[in-house]
């Protein structure tokens, strides 16, 4: 199957108008939903904003399970194992120990010092206490980030398919997020020339996110290369999101580009808890860049929000700190999730499934069933795939274009084999019109 013509972003890419908000929004807005017909301001960048079209899926399913349906979610990038024990306990300990009270508005030393030591073990780059902002999730670091990053008018080169969030906050902060397609035929590696050819003098960034969200692609060194050179050259930042970094496949390493010769002063790294530790809702991220950038973004978060909670500083010093064996264990659930979903997805008709690196995510090319009808439901783009498969198979999944993508869905393998084996082969049956 030739990808590149499944997957033209030029083409394609993700439209305001087609996901329902408008470039210009009006500046007041009415409350369908009450009975007054209400007209509060709301200001164009926020009126602009998307909502997340994961929480989006996720909520739709949840309202088909409230009414008694047995709707299996594939929707939510959310680890289904509890947070480690000591993790909880250390929480707990902090409770005890009152530790309950504003902390400096950029996280404890504590945590810091945990941090700079995982990254150092993982990446092999040394960090200063100086260098870690600590924020309320690695989502509240990529909007820091981007706010202090981004003047109007500025590009911020994004790979795509990349996750939602990013060209929302670029263009929340008035900035332009520049998409550049990479395709499942090249493993999802960037062509370098294309993204070379994309800096213009309004440049500043490039963002990249290896394991990849929603891909599960991750960047050969090669590229990683590639892209520290183009951001060397163009004097840019790198914003590296290793989110996932943790969770790798078939014993890949990994090469985050702050550990490039001359690459740690041009890298902002954007990590967290979340996904490593099972601990989504803990809400705990970091950046880690020059210490004049992190006194930027503490700043920033010093008015914006202050300090992310206490206790669940403390009980992330304990993930850092403590035993790392459930990070292996959770990683081994997922390796043996990977190779279940994959070959049967790729064993039904129709279906085309690259082969995860890393992530919990598959990203399966359903663009073959365009054009059909299926069940008497036109089935015209990724949507309506995701529609139907919610309508007539009970699973959610989301929709490639909110992936800047069209032509694919992404199903997130975080949760139990015996709910692999059942969404696969309902998706199996629904796709065959049975
Ligand atoms: C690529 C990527 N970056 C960042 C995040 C945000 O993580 P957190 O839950 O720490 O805000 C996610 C969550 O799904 C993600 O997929």
């Amino acid at each position: 199957m030739n990808y590149r013509r499944q997957c033209p972003s030029e083409m394609r890419r993700y439209s305001p108008e087609l996901s329902g908000h408008s470039k210009a929004p009006p500046q007041r807005v009415a409350d369908t939903d009450s009975k007054e017909v209400l007209s509060m301001k709301v200001s164009r960048p926020v009126a602009g904003l998307a909502p997340s079209p994961t929480m989006e899926g996720a909520k739709k399913a949840k309202a088909m399970q409230a009414e008694g349906k047995d709707v299996l979610s594939f929707a939510v990038g959310e680890p289904d194992f509890p947070t480690p024990d000591n993790i909880i306990a250390a929480a707990a300990r902090a409770m005890d120990e009152q530790k309950t009270k504003y902390t400096d508005a950029s996280g404890i030393a504590e945590l810091k010092s945990a941090v700079c030591a995982a990254t150092q073990r993982a990446i092999g780059v040394e960090y200063k206490n100086s260098e870690v902002c600590i924020s309320n999730g690695a989502k509240h670091v990529l909007s820091n980030v981007f706010e202090t990053l981004t003047d109007p008018g500025d590009q911020i080169i994004v790979l795509a398919p990349y996750w939602v969030t990013y060209p929302e906050l670029i263009r929340l902060y008035g900035g332009v997020p520049i998409e550049i397609m990479t395709y499942a035929a090249d493993d999802f590696q960037p062509d370098l020339d294309r993204v070379a050819d994309a800096v213009t003098d309004r440049t500043v960034a490039i963002c990249i996110n290896s394991p990849n969200n929603p891909t599960g692609g991750m960047l050969t060194n090669e590229s990683i290369e590639g892209l520290a050179s183009i951001v060397t050259a163009h004097d840019l930042t790198l914003i590296s999101d290793e989110i996932y970094k943790e969770i790798r496949f078939d014993g890949r390493e990994y090469l985050s580009p702050a550990s490039l010769p001359g690459m740690k002063d041009r890298t902002v790294i954007v990590d967290g808890v979340a996904k490593a530790y099972s601990m989504t809702g803990w809400r705990i991220g970091w950046s880690l860049a020059p210490e004049h950038f992190t006194k930027a973004v503490a700043n920033l978060q010093s008015q914006q929000t202050s300090n992310p909670c206490s206790i669940s500083q403390w009980a992330s010093v304990e993930a850092l700190n403590g035993p790392q064996d459930s990070v292996e264990q959770m990683r081994q659930e997922f390796e043996k999730r990977r190779d279940y979903i994959i070959p049967a997805l790729q064993a039904i008709d129709g279906i085309e499934c690259a082969m995860p690196g890393g992530a919990f995510y598959a990203f399966p090319d359903v663009s073959s069933f365009f054009g059909r009808t299926l069940k008497g439901m036109a089935i015209t783009n990724s949507e309506d795939m995701s529609a139907y498969l919610l309508e007539h198979a009970w699973v959610s999944t989301v929709h490639g274009m909110a992936f800047g993508c069209e032509g694919f869905i992404r199903l997130s393998f975080a949760c139990s084999m015996a709910q692999i084996e059942e969404g696969v082969s309902r998706i199996a049956r629904a796709l065959a019109g049975e």
